[in-house]
């Protein structure tokens, strides 16, 4: 089994399920789920028809993760509470307290750290934002819906990028956003919740990975973000996603050859012109001619 363990989480989970103040100290007791289902019974379908919970309610888990009050924690307190409250509900809960529940079997995928490096964690989001708990799920890995669609539920901007003139065929189905992104971090503190960088442009784009003979020594200072400088990923009113029009792409920083001929071909630019068409770069060619 893939899942690890954290059961040092668990002393958050008692921590959240602290009684507030004037209530009675006692600890909440297990109940089981027997008792949970019989007042919410919407969620008996999906407890016993998702592959998911059959993990969950098996009596190979440790009796601290397993069933309903593995995640909600001992139940007791709260069947008593004239309110029903006195219970850990991780949708009113951010940080490490509303991930514990996921986290305390999947801190293997999920670190814990780089999670709550994340804007999404940052923005308050929780796993239950994404990841369907107690229903059936609409998308592959129990996400909530299909993945794009559940991107762009939250992104309606990137939307817009997307039906640009030139653009990533995502809304045509042919790739996904987690084809660059991952949700959770590759590790903490990745800018833009990127995957890595070779995993990101050139695990499709593989002709233009190199090394090559003679480089285009066109890498700026952050690093992988190489294919950026000229492009932008999602879409663009340029063709071939670059991030200027014709030759202005190259002009950031070849400004200063660029007036003088024959810099100024009659029909195209530096490399549509038939010129310097493998700017990419090149294995005969120093000027990337051909
Ligand atoms: C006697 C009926 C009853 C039982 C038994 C019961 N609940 Fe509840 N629970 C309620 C009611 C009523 C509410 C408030 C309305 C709602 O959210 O459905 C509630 C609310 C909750 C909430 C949200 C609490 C909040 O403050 O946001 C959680 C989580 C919860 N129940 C989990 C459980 C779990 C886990 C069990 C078993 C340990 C359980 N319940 C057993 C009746 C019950
Ligand atoms: C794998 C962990 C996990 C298990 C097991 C689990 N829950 Fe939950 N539960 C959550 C999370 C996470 C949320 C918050 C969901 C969200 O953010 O939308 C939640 C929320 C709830 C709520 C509050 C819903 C609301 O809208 O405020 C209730 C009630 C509840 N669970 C009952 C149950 C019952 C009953 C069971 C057992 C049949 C159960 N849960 C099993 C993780 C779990
Ligand atoms: C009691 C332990 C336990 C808890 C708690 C738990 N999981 Fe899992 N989960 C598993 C096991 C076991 C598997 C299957 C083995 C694997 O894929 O590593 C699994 C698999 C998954 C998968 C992959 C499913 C697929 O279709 O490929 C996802 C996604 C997932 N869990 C999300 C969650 C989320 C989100 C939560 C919190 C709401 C959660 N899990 C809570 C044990 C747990
Ligand atoms: C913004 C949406 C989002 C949030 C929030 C989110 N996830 Fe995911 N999760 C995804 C997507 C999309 C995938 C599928 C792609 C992948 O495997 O990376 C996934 C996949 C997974 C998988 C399964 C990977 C596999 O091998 O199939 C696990 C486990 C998981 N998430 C756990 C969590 C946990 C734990 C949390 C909370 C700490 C969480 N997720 C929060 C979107 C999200
Ligand atoms: C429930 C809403 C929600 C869902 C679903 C969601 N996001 Fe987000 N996302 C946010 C919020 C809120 C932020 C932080 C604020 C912002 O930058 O918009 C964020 C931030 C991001 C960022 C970082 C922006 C930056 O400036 O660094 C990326 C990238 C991202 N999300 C990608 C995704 C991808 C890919 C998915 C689908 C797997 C997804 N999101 C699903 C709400 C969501
Ligand atoms: C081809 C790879 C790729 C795909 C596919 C992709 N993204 Fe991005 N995305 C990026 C890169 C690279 C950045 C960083 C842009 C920058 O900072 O220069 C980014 C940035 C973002 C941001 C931060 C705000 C911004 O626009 O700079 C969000 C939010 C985002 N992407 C969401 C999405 C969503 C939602 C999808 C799917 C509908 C998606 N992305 C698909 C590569 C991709
Ligand atoms: C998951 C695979 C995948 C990844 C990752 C990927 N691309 Fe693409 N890319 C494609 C596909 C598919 C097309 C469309 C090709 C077609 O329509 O024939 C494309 C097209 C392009 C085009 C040409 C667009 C046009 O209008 O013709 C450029 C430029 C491009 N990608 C750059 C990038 C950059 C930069 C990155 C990294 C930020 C990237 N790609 C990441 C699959 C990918
Ligand atoms: C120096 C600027 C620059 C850099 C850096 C750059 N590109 Fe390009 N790229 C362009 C321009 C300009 C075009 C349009 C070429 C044309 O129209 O003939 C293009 C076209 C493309 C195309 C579509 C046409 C083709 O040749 O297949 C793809 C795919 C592509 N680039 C991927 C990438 C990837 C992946 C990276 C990073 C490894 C990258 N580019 C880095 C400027 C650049
Ligand atoms: C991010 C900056 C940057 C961009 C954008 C850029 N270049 Fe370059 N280019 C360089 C650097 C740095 C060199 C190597 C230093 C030098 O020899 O001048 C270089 C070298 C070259 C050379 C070889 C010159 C020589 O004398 O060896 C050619 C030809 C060239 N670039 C064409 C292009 C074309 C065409 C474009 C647009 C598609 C472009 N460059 C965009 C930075 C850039």
């Amino acid at each position: 089994m893939a899942v690890a363990l954290a059961l040092g989480l668990g002393s958050w989970l008692l921590a959240a399920g602290r009684p507030a103040v004037g209530e009675p100290a006692k600890p909440a007791e297990r109940v089981g789920d027997e008792t949970c289902v019989q007042c919410h019974a919407q969620y008996v379908p999906a407890w016993n028809s998702v592959r998911h919970n059959q993990y969950i309610k098996s009596d190979k888990m440790p009796q601290g993760v397993r069933g309903c009050e593995g995640c909600h924690g001992p139940g007791s307190a709260h069947v008593e509470d004239e309110n029903f409250h006195s219970i850990r509900n991780a949708k009113t809960m951010t940080g490490l307290p509303a991930a514990a529940p996921c986290i305390q079997c999947h801190s293997g995928k999920v670190k814990p750290a780089s999670w709550l490096a994340t804007p999404h964690a940052q923005a308050g989001l929780s796993c239950g934002s994404c990841h369907a708990v107690h229903q059936e799920p609409g998308g592959p890995s129990l996400l909530k819906k299909p993945t794009t669609e559940l991107c762009l539920s939250c992104h309606p901007a990137q939307q817009a990028e997307f039906r640009m003139n030139s653009h990533h065929p995502v809304l045509e189905g042919r790739m996904e956003c987690i084809d660059c992104h991952n949700p959770h971090a590759d590790g903490p503190g990745t800018k833009g919740l990127l995957k890595a960088g070779d995993d990101r442009c050139v695990k499709c784009h593989l002709e233009k990975r190199g090394p090559f003979s003679f480089e285009h020594q066109t890498s700026t200072d952050d690093g992988d973000g190489t294919c950026q400088t000229c492009h932008k990923p999602h879409g663009s009113s340029s063709p071939k996603l670059q991030l200027y029009f014709g030759r202005g792409t190259c002009l950031q920083c070849h400004a200063d050859i660029a007036s003088a001929p024959p810099h100024l071909p009659r029909t195209g630019n530096c490399f549509t012109a038939g010129c310097h068409r493998q700017f990419h770069g090149s294995n005969t060619d120093r000027l990337f001619f051909n």
